[in-house]
């Protein structure tokens, strides 16, 4: 008897377990701890779940109001110059950003346009959280004269014009039109504001309410905006045995960069959870975009939300007072909070350049060297580790030129496709 198929058959069951685990070390499914198979778990879309009630909005989830909502999100007639609607600088087709490094509308303000898609999920609004709801957050940039430049009563006047079926169906009667002026608001030009100062209480409050009802309207709208499932997922669902797992969806170099991602990168402490953001404030020490007056983020929002007739807390909010827990226990001397942005959700981040609240950084090359370099903060303390410091909160991100490349390759894979979804739940 010839022995030698057997001694083939005795090397292959031999060599392709060894095979098997080196392609299983190699792609990673297999090496991760029990701890970090949990991190990663952490991470997956589906973690998402449904979007937190907005109980400051009682249309916030009205199928009727999204589809006003969306159909305001993209009227330019919401402007000064009939040419500038959210989707001017939200555009849908590049993941509702503009690529630009700072926000283009009738003039050029000063910071850069933020991604929309998850932020339902989100706590406060604006880079620096001036806004503690969606509908609230809305509002500004119609009256701020960077962006649409509208005013108020111009925009009630367009509602009655152009939108009034639909906007009575969810609200009910607009405020009469007749006695108001062309153009008032407290927060316009001087003759906006003297026009407005002319109005009775009861003018101002009914414009007002009509005002946050559009606001209302378009949260809807943005709520349902989602994104969704990355190769990313894929990989991580093949590690901890999510639906739609592909152990295959990441290259080798893509697996390193997400050991270092969760590992020693510390990335995973400020880019947490589904979205992959913490929602919360940080100061990373990046070079502010005017040195001369640099931006102070979120210390310099906290009065102006609790201020804000328009906030949780407000006569326009539908919430009762004891669910505005959020803003009634802000924490207003709180040290890390100057020069603090928000962390933005890293899904689909490689296909949004440049980066950081103003632009600052080009590519995401710069961004990962920029957290290597953890560069003192011009106004604040950067929470980074720095090289050669005595004390401080963190280690540094001390990563070698290839594993920096690793890490990029990592945020590369972070690209999914975005929809609108009908519960806030990922797509
Ligand atoms: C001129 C460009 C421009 C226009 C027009 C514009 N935005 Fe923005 N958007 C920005 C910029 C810039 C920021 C960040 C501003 C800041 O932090 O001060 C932003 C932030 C946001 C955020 C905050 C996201 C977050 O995670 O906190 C939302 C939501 C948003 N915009 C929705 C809208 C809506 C709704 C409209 C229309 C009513 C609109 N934007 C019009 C540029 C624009
Ligand atoms: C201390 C918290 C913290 C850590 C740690 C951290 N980030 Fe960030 N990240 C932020 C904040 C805050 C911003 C926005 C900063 C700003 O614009 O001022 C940001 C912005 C970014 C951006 C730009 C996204 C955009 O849309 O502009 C990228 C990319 C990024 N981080 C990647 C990483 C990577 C990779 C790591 C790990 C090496 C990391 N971050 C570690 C908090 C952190």
């Amino acid at each position: 008897m010839n022995a030698k198929p057997w001694l083939a058959a005795a090397a292959l069951c031999l060599t392709l377990p060894l095979a098997l685990a080196a392609w299983r070390a190699s792609t990673g499914v297999g090496h991760w701890t029990e701890a970090e198979r949990t991190t990663l778990a952490s991470l997956h879309i589906s973690r998402l779940g449904a979007a937190p009630a907005d109980p400051s909005n009682a249309v916030a989830t009205d199928p009727a109001a999204a589809a006003l909502g969306k159909r305001l999100f993209l009227d330019t007639r919401l402007s000064a110059n009939g040419r500038v609607a959210c989707a001017s600088c939200h555009a849908p087709e590049r993941g509702f950003q503009d690529g630009r490094p700072v926000g283009e509308g009738l003039a050029t303000g000063s910071r850069r346009t933020m991604p929309v898609p998850g932020v339902a999920h989100a706590r406060w609004f604006f880079w620096d959280g001036r806004k503690d709801s969606l509908w609230s957050q809305a509002l500004g940039p119609l009256e701020d004269a960077a962006e649409h430049g509208a005013n108020r009563v111009q925009l009630v006047r367009l509602l009655a014009q152009a939108y009034r079926p639909d906007y009575e169906a969810l609200f009910g009667p607009l405020p009469p039109l007749a006695g108001l002026p062309v153009a008032a608001s407290p927060l316009g030009a001087p003759a906006e504001r003297a026009a407005w100062a002319q109005l009775s209480p009861a003018q101002q409050q009914a414009v007002d309410r009509a005002f946050a009802n559009l606001g209302k309207a378009i949260a809807a709208y943005e709520r349902t905006l989602m994104p969704g499932a990355s190769r990313f997922d894929r990989y991580v669902a093949a590690v901890t045995g999510a639906p739609d797992a592909d152990a295959q969806a990441l290259t080798e170099a893509e697996v390193r960069g997400l050991r270092l991602f969760i590992g020693k990168g510390q990335c995973v402490s400020c880019h947490a959870g589904p979205l992959l953001t913490d929602q919360h404030f940080h100061n990373t020490g990046l070079a502010p975009r005017l040195p001369a007056s640099p931006d102070r983020g979120r210390a310099a929002a906290i009065g102006r939300v609790a201020a804000d007739p328009f906030n949780c807390l407000g006569r326009y909010s539908d919430a009762p007072a004891e669910s505005c827990s959020e803003l009634r226990f802000i924490a207003d001397d709180d040290p890390h909070m100057m020069g603090a942005f928000k962390t933005p959700s890293l899904r689909n981040v490689a296909t949004r350049a440049p980066y950081m609240h103003a632009g600052q950084v080009a590519t995401l090359e710069a961004a990962v060297a920029h957290y290597v370099s953890a560069p003192a903060a011009a106004v604040g303390h950067s929470e980074l580790g720095r090289p050669g410091q005595r004390r401080g909160e963190r280690v540094p991100i001390a990563l070698t030129a290839a594993e920096a490349a690793d890490l990029v390759a990592l945020l590369k894979s972070l690209s999914g496709p975005v929809c609108e979804s009908r519960d806030g739940r990922p797509c």
